[in-house]
């Protein structure tokens, strides 16, 4: 048996054969033999985008990977930032890399005064937060014009360092005007995930301390979302720099895309629905309203995995970790019971559709005490890292711009119609 796939052109008769590699076969070898048949798939079902090396997911598995390394032992043994800095250099820091990244980031969570005062200001007072985040991280091309210069690994690697240490600070920042709060600056002594908290929540305290359970769960969260490979943010981080747009652009655009509901925005999502069921006891009549189509099971169901998504497994043992400390959810109780009907069910057991990573990821940002509005924030924060690496990689290669075909349905040729004989 040969690794590869022979096509034939049934209108000629000629054929190609076409290897299999990775997995995969290459258009390149296709088009050699149709060059003006173009594949029909909309929402990139059926297409890889290119090689990647940075994360591995397969589905059907439950697999989920970086660089090699299985997503059960990262969370369980490494930090964001260790993470981050795998994700973009492939491979673990030894301990003198791993202090050196750290510094530097840490070195790099201040903003620019003139930000903080008069652009996140501007905002009105109910702006949503991940509103701000986006049109923030995008007004950072101004203050970097030298980023443009995409080609030059080493100013790429400035901004990479900028951007994961600056993105906590500036939705720190959005969050506390949304609050009629006081900016609250770095400390730089904390580590990552302390530090944003202490952006967040420190208000009249000389330092902020929170119990150690909470911050380590706060950066198990970063850690499962930093990288999921070609999912529709990092899609749109690759396709926007393909055109070889600054960093800050790019990572924006991303952030954009994660807003949506059917994405980042799933997990503010799942808490509004887990609010509108309100009692334990709505829950069938609330699956029913699924089944029938009115609605959906949010944090539920994933294109890629279709047995279970890991990251929701070590999501719900980070949740008794933070109930412990803080308290439990109430509305936990619902969530429960809706993964329990619904996992037993035929309509969700036929459709292969279990809870994702954003099924629980709320409730620990609600017994944190964060508003629903800054849910997808904190998925943005991490899922940065995963984007520049991406981005890095992608000119690392020099890959082509990103130009898709369509195939055209519209109107054949006609003349034009001047105003007056339109009737
Ligand atoms: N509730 C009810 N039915 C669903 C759901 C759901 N959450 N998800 C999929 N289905 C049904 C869908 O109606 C369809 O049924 P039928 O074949 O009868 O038409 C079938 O399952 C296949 O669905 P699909 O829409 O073709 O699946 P997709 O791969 O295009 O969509 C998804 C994937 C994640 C957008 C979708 O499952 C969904 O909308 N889930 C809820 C939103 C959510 O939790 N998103 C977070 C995803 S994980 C975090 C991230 O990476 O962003």
């Amino acid at each position: 048996m040969t690794d590869s796939i022979t096509i034939t052109d049934n209108r000629t008769g000629e054929s190609v054969e076409i290897p299999i590699r990775h997995g995969g076969v290459n258009s390149t070898d296709w088009a050699s033999l149709l060059g003006n048949i173009w594949f029909a798939d909309e929402a990139f079902s059926h297409t890889a985008v290119g090689e990647s090396a940075i994360t591995e997911l397969v589905g059907d598995e439950g697999i989920l990977r970086y660089r090699g390394y299985p997503i059960e032992q990262v969370a369980e043994r490494s930090t964001y930032l260790e993470v981050a800095y795998l994700l973009l250099n492939g491979e673990l820091p030894n301990e003198a890399e791993y202090n050196a990244w750290i510094d530097e980031i840490t070195h790099h969570t201040y903003i620019h005064e003139n930000f903080l005062k008069r652009f996140i200001e501007a905002f009105r007072y109910d702006a949503h937060t991940m509103g701000m985040l986006i049109s923030s991280i995008a007004a950072l091309s101004a203050f970097y014009p030298e980023a443009k210069h995409v080609l030059d690994p080493e100013i790429r690697r400035k901004q990479i360092v900028r951007l994961i240490a600056k993105v906590p600070t500036m939705a720190a920042a959005a969050y506390r005007f949304s609050v009629g709060l006081p900016f609250v600056y770095p400390d730089n002594q904390l580590d990552f995930a302390t530090n944003f908290l202490s952006m967040i929540f420190r208000i009249a305290q000389p330092k902020y301390e929170c119990h150690p359970a909470v911050s380590r769960a706060l950066d198990i969260l970063f850690i499962l979302h930093a990288d999921h490979s070609q999912n529709c943010s990092t899609t749109t981080a690759r396709v926007v720099g393909s055109s070889h747009a600054d960093p800050y652009s790019v990572v924006a655009s991303a952030c954009a895309a994660l807003y949506g509901p059917r994405h980042g925005g799933a997990n503010e999502a799942v808490l509004e629905m887990l609010r509108r069921i309100g009692t334990y006891e709505n829950v069938n009549d609330f699956i029913s309203e699924v089944k029938s189509g009115k609605t959906r099971l949010m944090g539920f169901g994933h294109r890629v995995y279709k047995n279970y998504d890991p990251r929701a497994k070590i999501i719900k043992e980070a949740a008794d970790a933070v109930f412990e400390q803080v308290g439990k959810n109430p509305l936990l109780d619902i969530a429960l019971k809706l993964e329990e009907v619904a996992l037993a069910d035929d309509y969700f057991i036929s459709r292969r559709l279990y809870p994702n990573v954003d099924f629980y990821s709320g409730l620990i940002y609600q017994a944190l005490n964060f508003p629903t509005t800054m849910f997808t924030v904190l998925f943005a924060i991490p899922r940065t890292s995963g984007w520049l690496a991406h981005w890095n990689e992608l000119l690392e290669r020099d890959s082509r711009i990103a130009r898709p075909r369509q195939l055209y349905v519209g109107h054949p040729k006609r003349d034009y119609v001047p105003l007056s004989g339109r009737g």
